[in-house]
């Protein structure tokens, strides 16, 4: 590992790289070690799976770290003075909150998510892939050359669903899209981090005006309007609510999306199964998640005492990180962990969480995972049109993406 502050690894470019080599040997070293995050704040890193699960699912790993202002700025390391945490009026939603802060919060969203209410989307995610495949299929026509699979399909599909979801205008998707990378991906330059949460909430601040003068009958205007009784959500917990729901409805599933076709282009023989075979689409999703965790660290947790992990002990106050790309390739749980294998039985990963803050959108990514893939398959053969070395990573310990995923398409004749 390259560089070091006070003899711990930090997790910088070298470890975006390849962060599943570096799991495993935390994986063989320890239940748990200290690391560097990129901005400079000593973590606990958890990769085992079982441990994994544990932390994820025990109080006493709290979220509320806004509650522990000291605990953030004893553990900031380095000269390197860039918050972890930014302007605070986003910050006021349900994944940072215990219950029953967090309870009354995710309350009231649940049932907008429901499998059930998810599934009443599917033709209209369906129509909107379509129109997607359709403008891939004109520019692959009309250019000859290869198409980023991310701006053309694996950004807009997930941004777009959530956006009708929420009656969100999509005008300024390219200027959101920009402040929610630099918001999620962090990096050392505080200034532009401030300014893109600065500019984020001025926008959902118009947003919620908007929804207060001109309600709609999505359920954000609902919750604008709530009235009942201890239900009325502040103007922060408001904002917070849709940076929440916009950021995690799409910063994630861009990348289940790319890494999924990009696993099928690195193993041309398993998709072929697929495309043989569609019936292994579902477990195939599991597996993209679970090979591939597209959020690759769960957000950071605070120890509110002293807790045991394996054989370690993580003092009380210490920032801990779990790593979910980690456990999800420990072997003790998923036998050959770094095979990837569209038939293995690959449910009980964690790449969605697991405990109170399991993931909220989870129905809803793995529906639009099948149809973005499985319309795909039908639709074209496809090929890398890149040199698979000059591929790149998404910065940052938080997510696993690529930048971008050059593709080649060949239109298939009617099945
Ligand atoms: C929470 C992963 C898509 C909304 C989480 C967590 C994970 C996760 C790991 C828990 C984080 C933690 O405990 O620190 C993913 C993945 C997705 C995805 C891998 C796509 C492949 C979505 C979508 C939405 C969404 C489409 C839609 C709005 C949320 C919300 C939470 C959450 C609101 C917070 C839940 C809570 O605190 O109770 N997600 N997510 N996610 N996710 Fe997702």
């Amino acid at each position: 590992m390259g560089e070091k502050i006070a003899g711990l690894d930090v997790l910088g470019p070298e470890y975006f790289t390849d962060p599943h080599a570096y799991h495993a040997r935390m994986r063989e070293q320890a239940a748990a070690t200290e690391v560097v995050l990129p901005r400079g704040t000593r973590a606990w890193l958890v990769t085992r799976y079982e441990d994994a699960r544990h932390a994820l699912a025990d109080q006493r790993f709290s979220k509320d770290y806004r509650a522990f202002p000291d605990v953030m700025r004893r553990n900031k390391v380095g000269d390197d003075d860039v918050p972890e945490e930014f302007d605070q009026s986003l910050m006021k939603h349900m994944l940072n909150l215990d219950p029953p802060d967090h309870t009354r919060l995710r309350k009231l969203v649940t049932k907008a998510f429901t499998a059930r209410r998810v599934e009443q989307l599917r033709s209209r995610v369906q129509e909107i892939t379509d129109g997607l495949l359709d403008e891939m299929a004109a520019k692959a026509a009309t250019t000859g050359a290869g198409i980023d699979l991310v701006d053309a399909l694996s950004f807009p599909l997930p941004i777009t669903v959530i956006c009708e979801m929420l009656d969100v205008p999509l005008d300024q998707r390219d200027d959101f899209r920009a402040w929610s990378n630099t918001l999620v991906l962090g990096g050392p330059d505080a200034d532009a981090v401030q300014e893109a949460a600065g500019r984020m909430a001025d926008y959902l601040t118009r947003l919620v005006e908007h929804k207060r003068s001109d309600p709609g009958d999505d359920f954000f205007s609902e919750l604008v309007h709530a009235d009942e009784e201890g239900d009325r959500l502040d103007h922060m917990e408001l904002i917070s609510m849709a940076f929440l729901l916009l950021v995690a409805g799409h910063e994630t599933t861009v990348n289940l999306i790319t890494s999924g076709v990009q696993l099928l282009l690195r193993h041309p023989d398993q998709a072929e199964r697929l495309r043989a075979d569609r019936s292994l689409l579902p477990g195939a999703v599991e597996e993209f998640l679970r090979y591939e965790s597209p959020v690759n660290h769960a957000t950071i947790r605070v120890t509110v005492e002293d807790v045991e992990v394996g054989d370690v002990v993580i003092p009380k106050g210490s920032v801990v990180v779990v790593s979910l790309n980690g456990a999800n390739r420990d072997a003790d749980r998923f036998p050959d962990a770094d095979r990837f294998d569209i038939t293995r039985p690959a449910g009980g990963h964690l790449a969605f969480g697991h405990g109170v803050h399991y993931c909220l959108g989870a129905p809803l990514a793995r529906m639009e995972g099948e149809i973005a893939i499985g319309s795909l398959l039908d639709r074209f053969d496809f090929a890398l049109a890149a040199d698979p070395e000059s591929l790149r990573w998404r910065q940052g310990t938080l997510m696993r993406g690529l930048e971008s995923l050059p593709v080649s398409l060949t239109p298939r004749g009617p099945r």
